[in-house]
């Protein structure tokens, strides 16, 4: 594999994807092509090399000289382009961030670290379609890798808390004003130490409630509240979300009927950035140690890490702030729960820009590359 097509390189997860391709300096293992919807012939990005001028990213005669092609330009597009270019008989690679590929026959969710058999045996196959998970998926599998490595789990109920990110960059933005906005409201009662809280309460409701609030992204405030509800409403009680907990795990690890594990819990959007953090319970096939848990769990990848089930260590490592900006999965409050042995407890954090989206693109990508 040589050349290789970007699309959507620009945006919030492309911007990501191309930081951490620098970072490992995976161009110098490719050439790559950059495309574009909105300024064809403008200058291409750094990468630490030559690059030509933009390209259109709707000339399908084009991206079809590729090697393979990267997009991170989201669902419409590769609804409108995906099909024209294997209409046209493409053969290269399709890596892509968005889902609308996700569940198709010949496509496979990519997350090496946990996957890289049924990755490898696609490749071997002639599969031609990679496409990274759901962001909650990809983050809770890369935190209990160890447990399915050892086929310990019987089930999972995972309740998140999902940060603004997953909604996009103008969600992200849009958190930050509703938090300005709240703090305008009670800024004048705040700096008097004497006023009363409920005063400054009511203040709060008041601008939180009121029509001018910024909500044009999210539709309700996030700032000072949580969204119990992520994505479309699918009519039989679950959110689009929660249904990819089930679908996109056994998908992404190879699972079939008969062999399937059951994923399901609720999904939120809470004020964090752009960690997404998952509250775990997790029925074990048998009543193992909670040392050999453990020890099971940090011996499933190199990014995941067990944080001791304390008070300090919690609040300083398990958190949206402590794992912004970097690979790590940390999963803790690892505990026995009173139900019986059978029953672990846990949480775990991880950044939805990194391992839920940008990172397993690139790491496909190199891959492919040899
Ligand atoms: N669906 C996720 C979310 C985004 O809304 O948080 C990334 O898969």
């Amino acid at each position: 594999m040589k050349t290789v097509g970007f699309v959507g390189w620009r945006g919030m997860v492309g911007s990501v994807l191309m930081e951490r391709m620098r970072e490992e300096r995976d161009f110098d293992f490719i050439d790559p092509v950059f495309f574009t919807t909105s300024n064809v012939g403008g200058p291409g990005p750094d990468v630490g090399k030559p690059v030509t001028t933009l390209k259109d990213a709707n000339d399908v005669a084009e991206l079809a000289k590729l090697d393979c092609i990267i997009t991170c330009q989201g669902g419409d597009y590769t609804k409108a382009i995906f099909p024209k270019l294997r209409a046209a008989g493409w053969k290269g690679y399709w890596i892509d961030a968005a889902s609308a590929l996700r569940m198709e026959k010949d496509a496979v969710i990519i997350l090496d670290p946990v996957n890289r058999p049924v990755i490898d045996a696609a490749i071997k196959a002639g599969k031609k379609d990679f496409i990274g998970g759901n962001c909650t998926v990809s983050c809770m599998l890369m935190a209990v890798d160890g447990l399915f490595k050892a086929d310990l789990i019987e089930w999972i109920s995972a309740m998140t808390y999902q940060a603004a990110s997953g909604g996009g960059a103008q969600t992200m933005r849009e958190l930050l004003q509703q938090m300005g906005e709240v703090h305008f409201a009670a800024k004048g009662m705040l700096q008097d130490p004497n006023s009363p809280i409920l005063d400054i309460d009511r203040e709060v409701a008041g601008i939180l409630r009121d029509e001018s609030f910024p909500t044009e992204h999210f539709g309700v405030p996030l700032a000072g509240s949580l969204l119990p509800w992520i994505d479309t409403d699918l009519g039989n009680g679950q959110s689009r979300e929660e249904w990819k907990g089930d679908a996109e795990t056994n998908k992404i690890l190879g699972r079939a009927d008969g062999n399937r594990v059951a994923v399901d819990g609720v999904c939120v959007r809470v004020g964090a950035m752009r960690c997404h953090s998952q509250g775990l319970t997790i029925k074990l096939k048998k009543d193992v140690p909670l040392e050999e848990i453990e020890s099971i769990l940090a011996s499933g990848n190199k990014w995941v890490k067990v944080v001791p089930n304390k008070r300090e260590e919690t609040l300083k490592r398990l958190t949206p702030v402590a794992v912004t900006g970097t690979l790590e999965i940390p999963i803790g409050r690892l505990r026995k729960l009173k139900m019986g042995g059978q029953y672990l407890s846990a949480f775990t954090v991880g950044d939805q820009l990194l391992w839920g989206a940008a990172e397993p693109l690139r790491r496909m990508l190199r891959i492919l590359a040899g």
